[in-house]
């Protein structure tokens, strides 16, 4: 397998290019660069890939660099400084090359799983045996204690500074854990006796290494304000711990350097973990995923990264005129743009108001040092380390563990660009723990300073002095993942209504989602030439609720860059955007630039902000044939209502005496022109003290699910009851037949539309349950006759098993054209056609005659005339378009 430039460009990898030529050893050489995946490509077989980073690092700042030739390799600039060879990438299937898996490619997610594996067993067991222990601690405290004092001790026993049973270090190790895993009995004992002390002791053994390493370990582990540590410490021990704290962990497992941050999620994750009373979100975070609850879910660093880059890159660009990441401009950077550049971004202030972890604190931090390097900034790398976290970085959580743990990775980053011997500082770090959405902010807020003991409510103004002290105050940057879902108290609440000037809760149109919270608190922090760059669920785009926040979105924000991102963490099936906006942009943005990491769709496409602002939901898959489907439909004209749940103790799941009326209560239960039996559950007859359900059972509507991204109906009849796993769907115009329109929902043109447009290939939420029904465009034929047949004669060939698949085929795809023709297309020949052969039939024969009339060669060949029309091609052709039924 070659992967030459042919096959990048054929994957997208080299789409949005620019070449130029590099001077490697007074050798000119020419480069690809793919600006959308910043990206260097260079075709050399004789290399030296640290050279040659050195040389691109001087050129631009870059993501990748991809060397060429016989034997490829890949590069990565960012996190972790790697280099993968040619085994790895050759292993790789070509066609699912993509930006996605250009940072996977690095990742170790085998071992990761394994060691995450192990740490939550080993977690699970501590949960329970503090418990069972009686200890007179909250359960969390001494958990995080227990794995901190693990941490250290498994790396005292490593290192062979302390002997555990008589054997050292890794036996040793291995011997302990083995015992904390083993039997609830010894996993007591085992915490028992480091909670009672044993490990404290170790910390103190009056060796001159474990010395070094107490005294280290405090400074990074110990609670603010941080003393200076001034016992000096040999290299050795230091990259020791550091290489052990992010790369090893139980046992010769090796874990990524996102460690921390995956501890800190486990502590998060203890039973009866928190409680924060009466507070935001104030609820006992209890048993299983408390992180649904604090909307917690953990960035990979590689979408931190792209998020905190896009973002800085914009506003330096914006600020200094520097575009950092495209050579043919910074080819031409002289030494006064450079120092300018410096200048502006030396004062940079970066926030994540919701950091948990701080990968985005760290992204940031990354960054900065890059840039600052790439623009000429010499001094000494433990000085311009510590600049950047003591003045550039900022950060703010509700979760003092999150806090923390966010200080300690700071900390490590710190260190590993500090000289061996030198005494660790006394950091001034700016990190807060408080509740980002509410509390005061110099001359943002409406009405008075927010008092309360009962909320850690944030005062912006005394916390973070420098940043609000001067008329346009505020952050440039704001940078996260803010945690989403309903996770608001009735305080909280209250406060945000008397204080934030932008309303985007409240009615239908409205949410208190936090993620549309932080959104406008987001605003209100930022300066008047800030940046921010929010990680969002997708939601946002297209869901009635959110109405209001986009409205926000397009008044108060410039929004200038989207990504769509799919489902970004691992084990969850939310699907998330990240929106890139400005406060007041410099120059107004008429284009958006789109991009996905959905593995089957174009990389990047811009589209104009009209079009963009066109409706209410945010289309990001934008074509030629949005406007065309528009045009020729009438929005606003079906709307969708949930059914009415019957309580279990009055449904069997087959039918018996009492319980003989069929009840669809599932989206399985509806298929495409019918109901599926083996997801039909039986009612008795309760439903009759329902107004509701006694509707249902009394009448003929059409009803879809709600389990797919697009609209399959049927008609339900009378004597059948439906529950909320099914949606009822109303025709608000007289004239329209429900089975013609159901034959249009029911159609691929239908389906093209609400996945592409309405639905931005979203996995996950249909169009149906979030209000998006009326948002389908619905063009209707004068004459309805022909639709409602074929809808009568597909529901009878669906509901009957003996027909030959051909003659459902045969009439599909007159159905689709016929929808085709009616939207897209200035003629109705099909329809004619169609119409007359119905009318003909219809009064003297049985449907099934009809069938037998309708498929004939005049009728296929028309269908098929319209099947090969080249918009209909391209729509079929689209991806995800494949056969569906
Ligand atoms: C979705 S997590 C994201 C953490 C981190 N930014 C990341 O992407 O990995 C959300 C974080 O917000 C914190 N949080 C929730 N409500 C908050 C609030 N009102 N103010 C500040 N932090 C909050 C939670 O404790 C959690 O750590």
């Amino acid at each position: 397998m070659r992967y030459d430039q042919t096959l990048l460009r054929s994957c997208g990898l080299l789409q949005d290019t620019v070449t130029g030529s590099i001077d490697l050893s007074g050798t000119p050489t020419p480069y690809i660069y793919d600006r959308t995946n910043r990206m260097f490509y260079v075709e050399l077989d004789n290399r030296a890939p640290d050279q040659l980073f050195e040389s691109f690092a001087q050129l631009s700042m870059f993501d990748y660099l991809w060397l060429g030739g016989r034997r490829p390799m890949l590069l990565r600039t960012f996190g972790e400084r790697q280099l993968i060879g040619p085994e790895k990438i050759v292993g790789v299937e070509t066609e699912q090359l993509s930006h996605t898996l250009l940072y996977h490619l690095f990742n170790t997610h085998h071992d990761m799983r394994r060691a995450e594996r192990r740490l939550r067993t080993l977690r699970l067991a501590l949960a329970q045996s503090v418990a069972a222990s009686g200890l007179e601690v909250a359960p969390v405290a001494a958990a995080e204690d227990l794995i901190r004092r693990i941490v250290t001790l498994l790396h005292l026993l490593r290192h062979g500074v302390v002997e555990y049973e008589g054997s050292a270090s890794r036996r040793g190790a291995a011997a302990l854990i083995d015992r904390l895993l083993d039997s609830g009995r010894s996993v007591a004992e085992a915490v028992v006796s480091l909670c009672g002390g044993e490990s404290a002791d170790l910390l103190t053994t009056p060796s001159p290494s474990a010395f070094t390493y107490a005294s280290l370990i405090e400074w990074l582990f110990g609670e603010p304000p941080w003393p200076e540590c001034s016992v000096p410490f040999d290299e050795r021990s230091v990259r020791g711990l550091l290489r052990w704290l992010t790369q090893e962990v139980i046992a010769g497992d090796r874990l990524e350097a996102g460690i921390l941050e995956f501890l800190h999620e486990t502590y998060l994750s203890l039973p009866g973990a928190i409680s924060v009373a009466e507070g935001p979100s104030s609820k006992v975070f209890e048993n299983q995923r408390p992180n649904r609850r604090t909307g917690s879910y953990y960035t990979p660093e590689e979408l931190a990264h792209e998020i905190v880059s896009t973002s800085l890159a914009k506003w330096l660009a914006d600020q200094a005129d520097v575009n950092v990441y495209d050579p043919t401009e910074t080819e031409s950077l002289n030494s006064s743009m450079r120092s300018r550049a410096l200048r502006t971004l030396r004062g940079v202030r970066v926030l994540d108001p919701s950091a948990g972890a701080g990968v985005f604190l760290l992204a940031a931090a990354d960054w900065l040092l890059r840039a600052r390097r790439f623009l000429g900034d010499t001094r000494p790398e433990h000085t311009v380390r510590r600049e950047i976290i003591e003045s550039n970085i900022y950060g703010v959580d509700l979760l003092s563990s999150a806090t923390n743990c966010s200080a300690l990775r700071l900390r490590l980053w710190l260190l590993l660009g500090w000289p061996p011997s030198r005494p660790l500082p006394n950091l001034r770090l700016r990190l807060a723990t408080g509740n980002s959405l509410i509390g005061a902010i110099r001359g943002r807020s409406k009405g008075h300073r927010f008092e309360s003991s009962a909320t850690p409510a944030l005062d912006w103004d005394s916390v973070f002095p420098e940043v609000f002290s001067d008329g346009d105050g505020g952050f440039d940057i704001i940078v996260g993942n803010p945690p989403y879902g309903n996770i608001t108290s009735p305080v909280e609440r209250a406060v945000i209504r008397r204080t934030y000037p932008w309303e985007t809760y409240g009615g239908r149109e409205g949410t208190w989602n936090s993620a549309s919270l932080f959104l406008v608190r987001s605003r209100m922090l930022l300066n008047d030439s800030g940046h921010l760059g929010l990680l969002l669920p997708n939601s946002i785009l297209r869901v009635r609720q959110f109405s209001k926040t986009r409205a926000f979105l397009r008044r108060q924000l410039g929004l200038w860059g989207v990504t769509d991102v799919g489902s970004p963490f691992p084990h969850v099936t939310l699907e998330m955007v990240t929106l890139f906006a400005s406060v007041r942009p410099r120059v107004r943005t008429e284009t958006v630039c789109i991009r996905t990491r959905r593995h089957d769709l174009p990389q990047c496409h811009p589209v104009t902000r009209e079009r963009l602002d066109a409706r209410d939901i945010m289309v990001l898959y934008h074509d030629d044939i949005f406007d065309r489907v528009y045009d020729a439909g009438r929005t606003g004209v079906l709307s969708a209502s949930r059914g009415r749940d019957i309580p279990a103790t009055h449904t069997r799941p087959n039918r018996s005496p009492g319980y003989d009326v069929p009840y669809a209560a599932t989206g399985r239960s509806v298929s495409r022109y019918g109901f599926n039996e083996s997801h039909l559950s039986f009612a008795d007859d309760w439903f009759e003290s329902d107004r509701l359900l006694r509707e249902s059972y009394e009448s003929r509507f059409l009803v879809s699910t709600k389990n797919l991204p697009f609209p399959r109906c049927a008609l339900k009849p009378q004597g059948m009851l439906h529950g909320g796993g099914v949606v009822r769907i109303r025709v608000h115009s007289p004239r329209m037949n429900e089975a013609a329109i159901g034959l249009i929902l029911n159609s691929e043109l239908v389906r093209y539309i609400c996945m592409r447009y309405l639905t931005n290939y979203s996995q996950l939420t249909t169009c149906l349950n979030t209000g998006i029904m009326d948002e389908i465009p619905v063009a209707y034929p004068d004459e309805d006759s022909a639709f409602q047949v074929l809808f009568h004669a597909l529901q009878l060939l669906y509901s009957s098993n003996g027909h030959a698949g051909s003659v459902v085929d045969s009439i599909e795809t007159i159905a689709n054209a016929l929808v085709y023709e009616l939207y897209l297309l200035d003629s109705s020949v099909l329809l004619d056609a169609v119409t007359q052969l119905g009318d003909e039939v219809r009064n003297h024969l049985g449907l099934q005659d009809v069938l037998g009339a309708l498929v004939n060669e005049k009728t296929m060949g028309l269908a098929q005339e319209i099947m090969n029309n080249p918009v209909v091609e391209r729509i079929r052709a689209a991806p995800r378009m494949g056969r569906f039924r």
